[in-house]
């Protein structure tokens, strides 16, 4: 088995007008099998284009990625994407779903549109009804969307990328906005995961004392390039602002 998982070499988007640079600037990184880093940055220092591009969301005019030793291409997107599973920025939960149609959503992309007409099979709606239990939400599968707390519908996004068993999960932000108590949780969750599973999680956090509390390494980017990628001791004095 490959030691890495992920590997970024020389990623370059198209040239971005208002920034008068690509968004994403020559990044070169590797994430090994198990590891759980943490990706930090000022707002609008590429970190969002950066965990999109390795799931084939953002277009690349150089550079290559390669998750579990395959290169990212059209061909081989769709088995990449069912080893990659990705929490979006601001959760992307459909809000006029329940928990449980939101979470079965993660499965959309194994089914043809004519099995997606006669609804999901009994395991799959057992198997999301399992996560939301084990993500303490069960009462609340059958809730609109819209009608969960912030915590909680952070939590149905984390069960809706769980779904596909991936074996890297892919953060935006899953704290922000939360409370105290639903920070905790939620990266509770992401660090059993880690730490029961194996997982290899990525994730975009803004609070420095939160990430060298859960992640082994951090990755600072700043104006699209890496500024730096090591240990989490002592960010703070090294980077007041992230
Ligand atoms: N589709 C797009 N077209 C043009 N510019 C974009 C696009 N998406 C993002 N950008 C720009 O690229 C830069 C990086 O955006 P990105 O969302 O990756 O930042 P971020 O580090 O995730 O910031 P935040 O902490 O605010 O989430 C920003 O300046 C943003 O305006
Ligand atoms: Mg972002």
């Amino acid at each position: 088995m490959r030691d890495y998982v992920i590997e970024c070499h020389n990623l370059e988007t198209a040239y971005a007008a208002a920034l008068n640079r690509p968004i994403l600037n020559g990044i070169n990184c590797q994430i090994k099998r198990g590891e759980f880093v943490v990706l930090l940055g000022l707002n609008g220092a590429g970190k969002s284009t950066l965990l999109r591009s390795l799931v084939g969301l953002v277009p690349l005019v150089r550079g290559k990625i390669q998750i579990n030793g395959v290169t990212l291409a059209p061909r081989t997107l769709p088995a990449i994407r069912r080893d990659v599973g990705m929490l979006f920025q601001g959760g992307g939960l459909i809000r006029q779903l329940s928990a449980i149609e939101n979470v079965l959503c993660g499965r959309l992309d194994t089914r043809t549109t004519w099995q997606t007409l006669f609804g999901f099979p009994k395991h799959d709606r057992l198997l999301a009804l399992e996560l939301l239990e084990q993500l303490g939400l069960k009462e609340l599968a059958n809730q609109k969307t819209s009608q969960l707390s912030g915590g909680q519908q952070q939590r149905v996004a984390i069960a809706r990328a769980l779904i596909q068993s991936p074996q890297i999960l892919l953060a935006d932000e899953p704290i922000t906005g939360l409370d105290a108590i639903a920070c905790q949780q939620v990266m509770q969750t992401l660090s059993e995961l880690h730490s029961q599973q194996g997982m290899t999680i990525v994730a975009v956090l803004h609070d420095l004392g939160i990430a060298a509390e859960y992640a082994q390494r951090a990755i600072v980017i700043d104006a699209g390039r890496i500024v730096y990628n090591g240990p989490c001791d002592n960010l703070q004095a090294k980077f007041s602002q992230v």
